[in-house]
């Protein structure tokens, strides 16, 4: 794989500074010596020297926007060679979208890229046709997240990869599953709306809202990446490769499957923690929205904190947790609130709780969120601050563990990008740069695919890796 500059390592204790070049073959592990299961032999490496996770898995990645891209960039974090298929002149489409440097591609393409190589291919074209099967035969797992029928119209069924390569998991994110809205294309919120999160959040009194968070393609993404290592643990065994799918809106679903709890306890009666039993609201047949109250057994709600009528995130989380409600007490000056019968119990505080909580909110009314997490937590009270955007990319902590990362762009110079969440004793990320497009079709006809300079200039000069003179044109 080339060496790229710009490097940012997941900070480790103990990490090496250089990963060894030896790749440990995913067939290796079926060798039995007798002893282990047919593990190989613990390595005798230091931690975090014995290669990457995924070392050795070739990903063909044809996926573009965010839910493919969001999957694939995870499994280069883990060290797998990803290599992305881009259209020839165009690329994914993110490229030009949301741009804030002019002519440079966007922060949308740079932080869901990381980590991968791209090599510039016109499916359609009968030279680009011949690269692809070439790399179906190399890669180990293909990813798409094209349209409905997309990948089919490219020649590329089920059946003509896999007679191309038995080995070859096929992972596909679509928004449904099949059913009456298969052939349907899908985005984010649709997904979110889809997939039963939209009509549980919000406030009673509001129409559904959709959250911030991309639980419709970064969470598809994450459950596609999941299924596709599970995919490749299976292929130790049978040899053989396997379809992966993962709709958006049963991603969705997964995520708010708290909510389909609820739906089936509403059976048993009204849903006592929601406030709005608390504020004698009948409920209907189905899971309301409960604005900001907490999703498990135990109360909670955002309060205000000082500052909050100038700062739009100066608030908090505040849990109260049962076994911690003398402290609480204690901490707003309610103490009598201890023994009370009315106070005392977390039953007799349900019907109560947005009195209570205007009550401690006087309390954080009086505190930074930062001074109520302090005291809090010295008292095992569970809160959270409410995190702007800008606190989180200044926060050190998040820089010295590698989850915020800054990395340098030719074009566009330093950016921030989310490295990876799931830190690993013995696989130490290194996030790289997103490649610039086409960056790497030479060295991966080169050196992947081991075309010779005659079959690079035959397959170059047919304009399948080129963009035609017309879109060049209007780039
Ligand atoms: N060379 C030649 N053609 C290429 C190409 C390449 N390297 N890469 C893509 N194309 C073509 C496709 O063949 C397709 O052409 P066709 O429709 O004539 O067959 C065309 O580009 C568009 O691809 P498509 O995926 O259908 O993009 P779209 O812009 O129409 O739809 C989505 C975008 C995201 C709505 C759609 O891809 C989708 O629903 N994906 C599944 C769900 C999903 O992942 N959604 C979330 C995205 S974050």
């Amino acid at each position: 794989m080339a060496k790229r500059k710009n490097v940012s390592k997941q900070k480790n204790k103990g990490a090496a500074k250089k990963p060894p070049r030896k790749v440990v073959k995913l067939a290796n592990a079926r060798r039995s010596n007798g002893k282990s299961n047919g593990l190989p032999r613990p390595s005798n490496k230091p931690y975090g020297q014995a290669g990457k996770a995924l070392e050795g898995v070739k990903i063909l990645d044809f996926s573009h926007v965010q839910a493919g891209p969001t999957c694939t960039q995870l499994l280069g974090y883990m060290g797998a060679d990803v290599i992305k298929v881009e259209r020839p002149g165009v690329g994914d489409i993110t490229r030009i979208q949301l741009r804030d440097v002019k002519g440079q591609d966007s922060l949308y393409f740079t932080m869901l890229n990381g980590n991968k190589r791209s090599i510039t291919i016109d499916s359609k074209h009968p030279q680009g046709k011949r690269v692809l099967d070439a790399l179906i035969k190399a890669c180990d797992v293909l990813v798409e997240n094209f349209a409905p029928g997309t990948l089919d119209r490219m020649g590329l069924t089920w059946e003509y990869i896999h007679k191309l390569n038995p080995r070859m998991i096929v992972a596909s994110v679509k928004g449904f599953g099949p059913g009456p809205y298969e052939d349907c294309k899908v985005y984010e919120n649709v997904a979110q709306c889809a997939g039963g999160a939209a009509s549980t959040t919000g406030f009673r009194e509001g129409p559904p809202l959709v959250t911030g968070a991309q639980i419709g393609d970064s969470g598809t993404g994450l459950h596609v990446a999941w299924g596709i290592v599970c995919a490749l643990y299976q292929r130790i065994r049978t040899g053989r490769g396997q379809k992966v799918l993962c709709a958006m809106q049963d991603g969705v679903l997964n995520l708010a499957r708290v909510k389909l709890r609820d739906q089936q306890r509403l059976k048993a009666g009204p849903l006592t923690e929601y406030s709005q039993y608390g504020e004698g609201v009948p409920f209907g047949p189905t899971v309301p929205r409960a604005g900001n109250d907490s999703g498990g057994g135990q109360p909670g709600w955002i309060l205000k904190c000082k500052g909050w009528e100038n700062d739009p995130d100066s608030y908090v989380y505040f849990i109260t947790q049962a076994p911690v409600w003398e402290p609480i007490c204690d901490l707003i000056g309610k103490p009598e609130w201890k023994t009370d019968p009315d106070y005392a119990t977390p039953p007799a505080r349900l019907p109560r709780l947005k009195q209570i909580f205007a009550t401690i909110e006087e309390w954080t009314m009086t505190k930074t969120k930062f001074e109520v997490m302090e005291i809090c937590n010295k008292v095992d009270i569970p809160v959270g601050p409410i995190l702007s955007m800008k606190e989180i990319a200044e926060e050190p902590s998040l820089r010295a563990t590698g989850t915020v990362v800054e990395v340098d762009h030719p074009g566009r110079g330093k950016y921030l990008t989310v490295g990876n969440p799931v830190k690993m004793s013995d696989s130490i990320t290194e996030v790289k740069r997103s490649p610039l497009l086409g960056e790497h079709t030479d060295e991966i006809l080169k050196d992947v695919l081991k075309f010779s300079s005659k079959e690079i200039s035959e397959i170059k000069n047919s304009g399948a890796l080129s963009a035609p003179k017309k879109e060049e044109k209007a780039a």
